[in-house]
């Protein structure tokens, strides 16, 4: 990017940034969601790093340090967060050692780690118990977010053995790899844009306000680094160790994620290994981090203006190829989404090969002013698809031209639009463009939604194409007449599928509700709004207001439902489903269970029960419109407490003021 181009990105992120947080702070309202506010801020950060002579005095990063806060109390922290020097190559290490051994006489022992590629975290512990988790923010202050650290399973709330009575733990905390792929399938099914790479997303649901949803999301941690008066132990290596006696996830010497060396061949080792292996993990890394063990070592090293002496960051180079781009295909998905993908000429890449590679969107093409057959650096970064890069121009043919992005779908025609505020372009023709008809098929008969027995992918595809089927409400008006004509159908196989879709008529509403595919209506939302409005009818008649009081509702999710059902296709569809039997009402058995008797109430959980499971007490408050919520604050409206409730907790609920209620009494609260 050339400093004109970063120049006037820097003023446009610049003005957004400030829009955004007036809109938020004076105007209380969100245009955008708090991912994308992090992800342009972080965009601003980076290129306010390279090109600092362009960032604005008032620029929005200066807010809090380098990590602006929203919404979460800023904390100073005791030891301030530092970063690692990099270094990119072996003989960058043999001068570190060099430096070293100029500070301090003895030999020196060294301890090599996984540089994890997530967000730092510091966790303290007082008397065994978690009291605090603060984020890097610009290493001096970081943001609060103890609420959201506490429910990530491999963090323990209460410690083990003979663990010292106040200290800090420091770690990075991570999407793994499936569970970050796993994410974004689920957002791809409700139609949400996907998220990048699982590092900026691990950050964005770090600083997500319902720490229920950072709860259902699977982040993990390992924990590398301890902080305190009272370490009992010599060195780094043995003291992380140890602190893995009393339950904290940190990196497995058996696994060589962590390992006590004495010279730079040692580590070049290290390297060696974790270069190649890296691709075999299940979270991703960035590099190693080389320590020097003895803490009276590091003493005397000490600290350079922004980083240890003792430490360093050996970075992977990303790995990089150049290929040819052949051609550019435009997919079109579910949503009628149209995702550019470049088709390049087979290339090796970190362990594959490589011919696809996603190219986003319009402004991505533009930006990188992709030509065909032009040669382009396609890398494997922190995203799992390859993405392209930049060209090279040298090798630009002569008569090259820029290349048109498509203004009409490939598949039916139509023109494209790009909605407001939104980078993808769509197809409109929701039900007349072959993949998103498919595509709605597909999605209705799927294991989360219908679960059709019989029904398949290729069934679908093999119907549509006969011209059986053209929506969903076709499926049910199928007969054995029909499908025993069509090729690889048997009596059997029909008579299974004819059942299936039977059986499929008595699948709960708010499976029926998902499986229509309303844009943004995933799978909790679906069932929020069943549980809210119990029938068809009320969520059709529901206007904006009505549906963003419900929980987790935002004006995303009720602008897409009311858009849903102003259009008559919709409309007649469910009339034909309805007709045809499927549910679209709660059921009785739910509605038994279901009432408001705890509405408004945030309840903790804690100690052990007699007559329910925890998990059925959590249900059961969920059912009745409590939330149940992991940790006691000023906002707890009452604990459920069984036998056996941990001392701490008790106390805080005295501090607090806030109520204990026996089994018993929250039984009785249900009658
Ligand atoms: S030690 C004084 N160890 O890298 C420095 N950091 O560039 C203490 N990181 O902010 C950091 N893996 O977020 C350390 N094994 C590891 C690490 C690690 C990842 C991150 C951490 C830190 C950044 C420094």
């Amino acid at each position: 990017m050339t400093s004109v181009e970063a120049k006037l990105r820097i003023q446009n992120l610049t003005k957004e940034l400030h829009y955004h947080n007036y809109g938020y702070y004076v105007e209380s309202k969100s245009e955008i969601s708090d991912y994308d506010f992090d992800m342009m801020l972080k965009e601003l950060e980076e290129l306010e790093g390279h090109f600092p002579e362009h960032a604005s005095q008032n620029s929005p990063t200066k807010r809090v340090g380098g990590d602006i806060t929203k919404k979460f109390a800023s904390v100073k922290h005791v030891y301030p967060m530092l970063s690692l020097s990099n270094t990119y190559s072996v003989e960058e290490l043999y001068e570190w050692e060099i430096r070293l051994q100029k500070l301090v006489e003895e030999p020196l022992e060294y301890v090599c780690e996984l540089k994890y590629d997530g967000v730092a975290i510091g966790i303290k512990y007082k008397d065994g118990a978690l009291v605090k988790a603060v984020t890097r923010g610009d290493g001096i202050k970081g943001e609060e977010v103890t609420a959201n650290v506490r429910t990530i399973k491999t963090v323990p709330l209460q410690l083990d053995g003979s663990y010292p009575d106040d200290f800090e733990i420091r770690g990075e905390i991570f999407y793994p790899l499936k569970t970050f792929e796993s994410i974004n399938k689920r957002r791809e099914e409700s139609g949400e844009d996907l998220f990048a790479n699982p590092r900026n997303s691990a950050s964005g649901t770090l600083k997500m306000q319902d720490s229920a949803v950072v709860a259902s999301r699977g982040l993990d941690c390992y924990l590398y680094g301890l902080y305190g008066e009272n370490l009992s132990k010599l060195g780094h290596y043995e003291s992380v160790l140890e602190a893995g006696t009393w339950g904290l996830k940190i990196p497995n010497a058996s696994k060589n994620y962590i390992k006590k060396v004495h010279s730079i061949e040692e580590i070049k080792n290290f390297i060696d290994y974790w270069d190649k292996e890296r691709n075999n993990l299940d979270f991703e890394i960035d590099g190693i981090v080389i320590k020097v063990n003895n803490y009276e070592t590091q003493d005397n090293l000490g600290f350079t203006a922004k980083s240890p002496r003792w430490a360093v960051a050996y970075k992977f180079k990303a790995e990089q190829v150049s290929t040819v781009l052949e051609s550019v295909v435009y997919q079109v998905g579910r949503t009628g989404s149209i995702t550019p993908v470049a088709n390049l000429k087979p290339v090796q890449l970190a362990g594959t090969t490589v011919k696809r590679a996603s190219l986003h969107n319009a402004d991505q093409i533009k930006k990188l002013d992709l030509r065909i057959n032009d040669t382009v650096f396609v890398e494997k970064g922190g995203e799992i698809i390859p993405k392209v890069i930049g060209v090279d121009f040298s090798l630009r043919e002569v008569n090259s031209k820029p290349l048109i992005y498509i203004n009409q779908c490939t598949e039916c025609s139509t023109d494209l639009i790009r909605r407001e505020g939104e980078v993808n372009h769509y197809c409109p023709n929701e039900y007349g463009c072959p993949p998103q008809v498919m595509g709605k098929m597909i999605h209705f008969i799927g294991r989360k939604s219908m679960d059709v027995d019989g029904l398949g992918e290729e069934t679908i595809d093999q119907f549509f194409t006969a011209g059986l089927i053209s929506n969903i409400a076709d499926l049910y008006e199928l007969t054995y007449e029909q499908l025993i004509l069509l090729a690889r159908m048997a009596d059997k196989s029909v008579n299974k599928l004819l059942y299936g879709l039977v059986q499929s008529k008595q699948v709960p509403f708010e499976r029926v509700l998902f499986g229509i595919g309303i844009r943004f209506v995933g799978e909790t939302v679906a069932k929020k709004l069943v549980r809210h409005f119990k029938t068809i009818e009320a969520i059709a008649v529901a206007d904006f207001e009505t549906l963003i009081a419900v929980d987790e509702i935002g004006d995303k999710i009720a602008k897409s439902i009311l858009e849903f059902f102003t259009v008559d296709t919709n409309k007649i569809l469910i009339d034909r489903l309805k007709n045809h039997g499927l549910q679209f009402e709660i059921s009785e058995d739910q509605q038994v269970e279901i009432g408001d008797k705890l509405a408004g109430e945030r309840i903790v959980i804690s100690g052990v029960f007699k007559h329910h499971s925890r998990n059925e007490y959590k249900a059961m408050i969920e059912a009745n419109g409590g939330k149940n919520i992991g940790s006691i604050s000023n906002k707890t409206t009452f604990i459920l407490a069984g036998d056996n409730m941990g001392p701490i907790k008790l106390a805080k609920a005295e501090k607090l003021e806030v109520a204990v209620v026996t089994e018993a009494e929250f039984l009785e609260k249900l009658i």
